[in-house]
């Protein structure tokens, strides 16, 4: 079981950590671009292995592909963050350019790879890797809703001041503070509805946290946060590649399903070691499917900017 990590900064280390001291491949490898760099994050991660008690081989790369051939699952994490002044066009402009050419190297030397998305604008970025590559639709995942819903239950395992792992919730649509929808309605402690638990007022705060938190954290560390970000990688490379069939809610490639068709957007999905192997079509209320629709709109928007890169 290899997987590769494309972008040894803070998401891409923190991932490559966590798959190797659960053990969930016998190799990784670490790519970037700067000169040293993931070599550098790879050899201080290996010498963990007797501390922590795993043989996990993990290797970095200056750029050279042909240290990644034959990987199971490749995951793009190399992009660079929105400075100042800089309008988003011009960003999505720069990480599209960068993600399409790391996954069209990546399927050089290991076509039959999964591929998991992380660098954002993550949605758009998914649909982009989807139509440059021609993937099918399977082996093309957004990760984002798997870190906005862990992020959800701690919030809602503060707000009950309960065990955050009794805690079950999801959180759908784009990844974005203003497009995610976390699915109060149906979040639970222990199968019992949080709402038997917690008023309409402490479940919208809640909510109103979990679609900052990305952004909540960027204030306090002055750029994204990694640790939950890497670890949810993990978890998702993991239902891939022990096949697990977790629930994980996903960005992926939508034909009709949630009334919403040509665009990369979170919805729940079974994930094993197709990748994709199921999208779960849940039933909405009024107001969630009201809310997806106009999520959807805004990933569309962000889509739109993609011409110039896909032409
Ligand atoms: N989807 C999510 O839930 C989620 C969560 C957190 C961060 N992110 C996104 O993940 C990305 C990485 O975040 P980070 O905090 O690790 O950033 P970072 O700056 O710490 O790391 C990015 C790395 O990518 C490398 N890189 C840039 N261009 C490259 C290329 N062409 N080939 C190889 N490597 C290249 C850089 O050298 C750098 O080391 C960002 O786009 C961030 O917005 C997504």
């Amino acid at each position: 079981m290899k997987v590769t990590i494309v972008g040894a900064g803070n998401v891409g280390a923190t991932c490559a950590d966590a798959i190797a001291y659960r053990r969930i491949a016998s190799e990784i490898v670490l790519l970037d671009i700067r000169e040293g760099f993931a070599e550098g994050k790879a050899l201080d991660i290996m010498q963990t292995q007797t501390t922590l008690g795993f043989n996990t081989k993990v290797s970095g790369s200056t750029n050279d592909y042909s240290k990644t051939a034959g990987s199971d699952v490749v995951v793009i994490t190399s992009g660079i963050p929105r400075k100042p002044g800089m309008t988003r066009e011009e960003l999505i402009g720069i990480n599209a350019g960068i993600v399409k050419s790391v996954a069209e190297s990546l399927l050089q030397h290991s076509p039959n790879a999964i591929v998991v998305v992380v660098s954002n604008p993550m949605d758009t970025m998914t649909y982009l890797t989807l139509k440059a590559t021609g993937l099918p639709k399977n082996r093309v995942i957004g990760m984002g809703g798997a870190l906005d819903s862990s992020r959800f239950k701690t919030y809602l395992s503060q707000a009950l001041d309960k065990p955050a792992n009794d805690i079950h919730g999801m959180v759908i649509g784009g990844h974005g503070d203003t497009t995610m929808i976390p699915l109060t309605r149906l979040a639970a402690y222990n199968g019992v509805p949080v709402s038997e638990f917690l008023s309409a007022e402490k479940l919208d705060k809640v909510a109103a946290d979990t679609m900052v938190g990305g952004a909540t954290l960027t204030a306090l560390l002055g750029t994204s946060a990694w640790y939950a970000p890497g670890a949810s990688v993990a978890y998702l490379v993991d239902s891939i590649l022990n096949d697990q069939k977790k629930m994980i809610p996903c960005s992926v490639f939508l034909e009709g399903e949630y009334g919403q068709s040509d665009i990369c957007i979170g919805v729940p999905c079974i994930i094993g070691k197709n990748g994709i192997e199921k999208i779960v079509d849940i039933d909405l209320n009024a107001d969630e499917k009201a809310k997806f629709a106009k999520s959807a709109d805004a990933v569309r928007a962000m889509n739109a900017d993609l011409k110039s890169v896909l032409a």
